[in-house]
């Protein structure tokens, strides 16, 4: 049987990780300063991670959620904690479009109302109604068109006013700083407002932290810098290190009731054993400090780049906005330096998503190798041009 062929890949076949790296199927080592789509935080392989898993799976991987499972709770516990969050309750799942599909649920439940307000390059996942929530029409079926949803400016706090004073609106839904969207973070007073909105209007405010989350930025939500309380916060990627895990966390406020929300897989013990051990590295190997450290770093390097006109985001989620397209620049990263990095849908951002425990030596690899490529391009521009 054919793989259903829906995305378009590079010929590389990784079969190892460490740390850092990946290692292919030929013994090639590439520097993975992606994360495998910001996922990897705490390193391939971590061995205590993997300790973890190991030893769950060889207890007990799974039973369903008709029964007790005290790792839930151990998992909430330490997430409070590490996170620096109190009053929420959490509900677990498997993936961040499907964190932020039960977010939305949820919303919708509570307010007995059904729109949704969105931003201009916002992601939240491909599933029906995250999808119609997502600034990307080609990726949208008929079926997913059915929601009501409305796309506004990111940081047009007057069109927000508006649009929520309407009276139908059950949750304005953001990432604080844009993933796929190309590191985009409004400003201070755009969030203020859009919670003071809400909490004015019985309107949900939902963080999707499923990327900007779990220490990436240094703080633990991107949103902590900007001193609001969401009302949902969604998350996953780096929660699992690449276990599938995901979950929101919801306000207190919010009553659960049976029946409410619901999954086969979400929750389960090898889930939770991955995310408790996640949890416990980033704690105890203080990696949202490095985050922090590793991050000036890298700004101050890229800031001596010339080609280098912007340099976007917080923390380990860098966006590196060139004067030029850098698809050709990525691949000879690549194929010639190895090294991953990441894309957005401004073609001319070079996204840095690495593993949160990074040195900065990883980095002046990167930053000689991005020297030689640079001047490369440049003798193929003038060459070709
Ligand atoms: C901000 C954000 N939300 C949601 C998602 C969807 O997560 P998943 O692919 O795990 O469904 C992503 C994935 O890239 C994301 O970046």
């Amino acid at each position: 049987m054919e793989l259903f062929d829906v995305y378009p890949l590079y010929d590389i076949t990784p079969v190892k990780g460490d740390g850092c790296y990946v290692f292919d199927k030929a013994g090639n080592k590439y520097l993975d300063l992606y994360g495998g789509h910001a996922v990897i935080s705490v390193g391939h392989s971590h061995p205590k991670y993997v300790e973890a898993i190991q030893a769950q799976v060889a207890k007990l991987g799974f039973y369903s959620n008709s029964i007790k499972n005290p790792l839930q709770q151990e998992l909430a516990d330490k997430l409070e904690e590490v996170a620096g969050v109190k009053d929420y309750r959490l509900f677990l799942c498997s993936s961040g479009a499907e964190a932020n599909e039960n977010a939305l649920k949820v919303a919708s439940f509570q307010t007995g109302k059904d729109r949704v307000i969105y931003f201009e390059n916002a992601f939240h996942g491909r599933t029906s109604g995250v999808v119609a929530i997502t600034d990307n029409e080609a990726i949208k079926a008929p079926f997913n068109k059915g929601h009501k949803a409305t796309k506004l400016a990111f940081n047009n706090t007057e069109a927000l006013k508006t649009e929520i004073e309407k009276g139908d609106v059950a949750a304005v839904i953001f990432e604080v700083i844009q993933g796929v969207g190309g590191l985009d973070e409004a400003n201070a007073e755009f969030y203020k407002t859009a919670a003071e909105l809400c909490k004015e209007n019985n309107v949900i405010l939902i963080a999707d932290e499923v990327q900007s989350g779990y220490g990436r930025t240094g703080e633990f939500f991107a949103f902590q810098k900007h001193e609001i309380r969401p009302d949902i916060i969604s998350i996953a990627k780096g929660m699992g290190n690449g276990f599938p895990i995901g979950g929101i966390l919801i306000d207190n406020k919010i009553q659960p009731k049976y029946g409410m929300l619901g999954t086969t897989f979400g929750g389960n013990h090898l889930a939770c054993a991955a995310g408790i051990s996640v949890l416990d590295i980033i704690k105890d190997e203080n990696l949202m400090d490095n985050v922090t450290e590793v991050s000036e770093f890298v700004k101050a390097e890229a800031s001596k780049i010339q080609q280098i006109k912007k340099i976007k985001g917080r923390g380990l989620m860098i966006g590196l906005e060139f004067d030029f397209e850098i698809a050709a620049l990525r691949k000879e990263l690549l194929f010639e330096h190895k090294i991953f990095t990441g894309a957005a849908s401004n073609k001319k951002l070079l996204r840095i998503l690495p593993p949160l425990n990074i040195k900065k030596e990883h980095f002046e690899t990167f930053f000689n190798a991005l020297q030689k490529a640079l001047k490369n391009q440049n003798k193929n521009t003038v060459v070709s041009g």
